[in-house]
């Protein structure tokens, strides 16, 4: 059996930004609201003819090169994304030929906004088995595409972007390993956030082209109780294995929805916000792709620093929450 090491992270965003303010145009809200509701300052948006796997492979470049790896050396890509540039093939296979991975095998995870955690998870287990060496995991979002912009309940909230991390071997001298994720899904709440058209179930016909079911529904009360409720438990699951306390995490990496969610998850498990990585107030909710490019962006400033205790933890659509304690 071999540990698990975050080798290389990396992350890439659209150019194009919409602000509080620009919304204001659109749609009935204020800049004001969203702040307070959500601490949602601007977000990115793709532009025509840009594609959710161009940001992947944007961010994998950077990761790998980060890692010190050729696209050669990865075995396996996991692209976690629940707004695939097709719906087939994976969009893992469309990302693949763009950084030139030709060595790997390439499929989609969807668990919504838990993509990234739940990829990581598995990627573990190929990387303690042996299975895999290198493995890249991508948390990507092209959102936009699936906002309904005279929904003001969600198109204020959600965002476009990419992280991608390098998941690799541990050599045997290092601390960096996964100690434990907790991950639990709920399909009993299928409809409180989800895209109801476009699938089998209701593929889009002439009569439901351009319907609400077309876009991104969702009822915010309801995840927002849900979602604190669930990664208060998955933390303190990952903890009581691992025998750790909350004190001794070092950073904590919350999925970026919402600021009084991450407040009152935080305030629940007395985890101080000074030791909380956010990125929400400039990208939104950019789905799987939150707790990869937060963490990307604290490794690229120096603040986490390898032998760092971490504690990842999301839930999304599924629903799904998800928890991993990590030693960087
Ligand atoms: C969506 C969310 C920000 C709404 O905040 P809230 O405090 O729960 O607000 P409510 O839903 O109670 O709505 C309050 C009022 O604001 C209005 N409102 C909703 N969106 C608005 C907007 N963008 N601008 C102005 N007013 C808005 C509502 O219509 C409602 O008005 P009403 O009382 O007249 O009906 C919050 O519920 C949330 O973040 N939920 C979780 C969503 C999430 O994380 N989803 C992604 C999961 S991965």
């Amino acid at each position: 059996m071999y540990n698990t090491k975050i080798l290389g992270t990396g992350s890439a965003f659209p150019e194009q930004e919409l602000s509080n303010h620009e919304l204001e145009k659109v749609v009935d809200t204020s800049d004001e609201w969203i702040r307070e509701r959500t601490g949602i300052l601007t977000r990115r948006k793709v532009s025509e003819g840009e594609e959710n796997s161009d940001l992947g492979a944007a961010a994998s470049k950077k990761a790998l090169e980060m890692a010190g790896l050729s696209a050669e050396d990865v075995g396996l890509i996991l692209y976690c994304t629940n707004t695939p540039d097709k719906i087939l093939p994976a969009t893992a296979c469309i990302m693949q030929p763009k950084i030139g991975a030709k060595n790997a095998v390439a499929f989609d995870l969807n668990a919504a906004c838990a993509g990234w955690v739940l990829g990581l998870s598995v990627a573990d287990q190929f990387i303690r088995t042996g299975a895999y060496k290198n493995i890249l995991v991508i948390g990507a979002e092209a959102l936009s595409r699936f906002i309904n912009w005279n929904d003001r309940n969600t198109c204020v909230l959600f965002g476009d972007g990419a992280g991608a991390t390098v998941i690799s071997r541990a050599e045997k001298n290092e601390e960096s390993r996964i100690y434990s994720t907790k991950m639990l899904s709920d399909g009993n709440y299928e409809s409180i956030l989800d895209i109801r058209f476009g699938g089998s179930r209701f593929p889009v016909t002439e009569e439901r082209l351009g319907q609400p079911g077309q876009y991104i529904a969702m009822n915010g009360r309801e995840v927002f109780k849900f979602a604190v409720r669930a990664l208060v438990d998955r933390c303190c699951e990952v903890l009581k294995e691992s025998d750790y306390m909350v004190d001794d995490i070092t950073w904590f990496v919350p999925h970026q929805a919402n600021i009084r969610i991450i407040e009152a998850i935080n305030k629940k498990l007395e985890i101080p916000m000074e030791k909380t990585f956010l990125n929400v107030h400039k990208y939104g909710n950019t789905s799987a792709a939150t707790c990869p490019t937060v963490f990307d962006e604290a490794v690229r400033e120096g603040r986490v620093q390898r032998g760092d205790l971490v504690l990842f933890a999301t839930f999304g659509g599924g629903l799904t929450s998800a928890a991993s304690l990590i030693r960087f």
